[in-house]
């Protein structure tokens, strides 16, 4: 029996995410995909940043920023100011050493914390931000509640985000979640419902999944091609024998139309 899961949540805590990304599978996914830790990059960013209308006005939050690349590109391409909040702390200071080297600690700043609690004040962001990491979130709604609480009244919501996008087995569901350490995954139309029980007006979903797709690829023959001997060197053939097993279950399930990627803009109703 074969269907979309929903209401079902592997176990995972924060605190093995954090684990992850203080480990090398944070450092494999920055040698992966480079700084902007997300499918597409810098190029998405760009993207991403057009559709939220981003100037030098904007004061976006950033959540899960990870490694500070997306909070320092827009910073550096608008001027704009930029909070970033992760919870892992190798990320925040990683972050926070990178952005003093850059020369933008005026306008960048980053807050250690979780992103169902977030340390700020109601209504103080045009712009709340996401890419690629909210699948981590172990609760969505109050996630988006939490963002709904910070973001200006008329402010923005932008997200991406990787999502299930049709039916698999349980078996083959958990796989997939586990190798990543996703407690689940949202889908399209779950993350815009989640969004308009909050609040918002969606402004624009849109499925990224034949994207993501190629990018799986792009990112396996990298691994294969590029990345293999070095991460025997610094770490061991069992860490890329794992992730070359991890990556090929994601890029068939991606190649079958299982799982994607989406984009969501929404505003916050006055
Ligand atoms: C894929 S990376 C994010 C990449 C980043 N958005 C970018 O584009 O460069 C995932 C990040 O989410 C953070 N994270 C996961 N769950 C979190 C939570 N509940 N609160 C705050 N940060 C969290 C992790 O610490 C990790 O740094």
């Amino acid at each position: 029996m074969s269907e979309i899961i929903k209401g079902r949540k592997l176990g995972f805590k924060l605190e093995d995410v954090q684990e992850v990304y203080e480990g090398p599978v944070g450092v494999l996914w920055e040698m992966l995909m480079g700084e902007e830790i997300h499918v597409g990059g810098p190029v998405e960013t760009d993207i991403l940043a057009e559709k939220a209308n981003i100037t030098k006005k904007t004061h976006v939050l950033d959540i899960c920023s990870a490694l500070g690349g997306p909070a320092r590109h827009l910073a550096r391409k608008f001027g704009c100011r930029v909070s970033g909040l992760d919870a892992t702390k190798k990320m925040f200071e990683e972050a926070k050493k990178r952005t003093e080297q850059e020369d933008l600690t005026h306008l960048v700043s980053y807050e250690l914390g979780n992103s169902l609690d977030m340390p700020f004040e109601t209504g103080i962001f045009d712009v709340v931000w996401g890419q690629d990491a909210w699948c981590y979130v172990t609760d969505k709604k109050k996630l988006i509640a939490e963002a709904s609480r910070v973001i200006k009244s008329g402010g923005t919501i932008a997200f991406t985000d990787w999502i299930q996008t049709d039916t698999m087995s349980e078996k083959e569901w958990e796989a997939l979640n586990e190798f990543m350490v996703f407690p689940y995954m949202e889908t399209l139309d779950g993350y815009e419902k989640l969004l308009e029980e909050t609040g918002f007006e969606v402004i624009e979903k849109e499925d990224l999944s034949e994207d993501f797709a190629r990018h799986c690829h792009l990112y396996q023959d990298k691994l294969r091609n590029e990345l293999k001997p070095s991460i025997i060197e610094h770490y061991s053939n069992e860490l890329f024998e794992a992730a070359d097993s991890g990556l090929g279950m994601w890029v068939a399930a991606a190649d079958q139309g299982k799982v994607g990627r989406g984009r969501w803009i929404a505003k916050k109703k006055k």
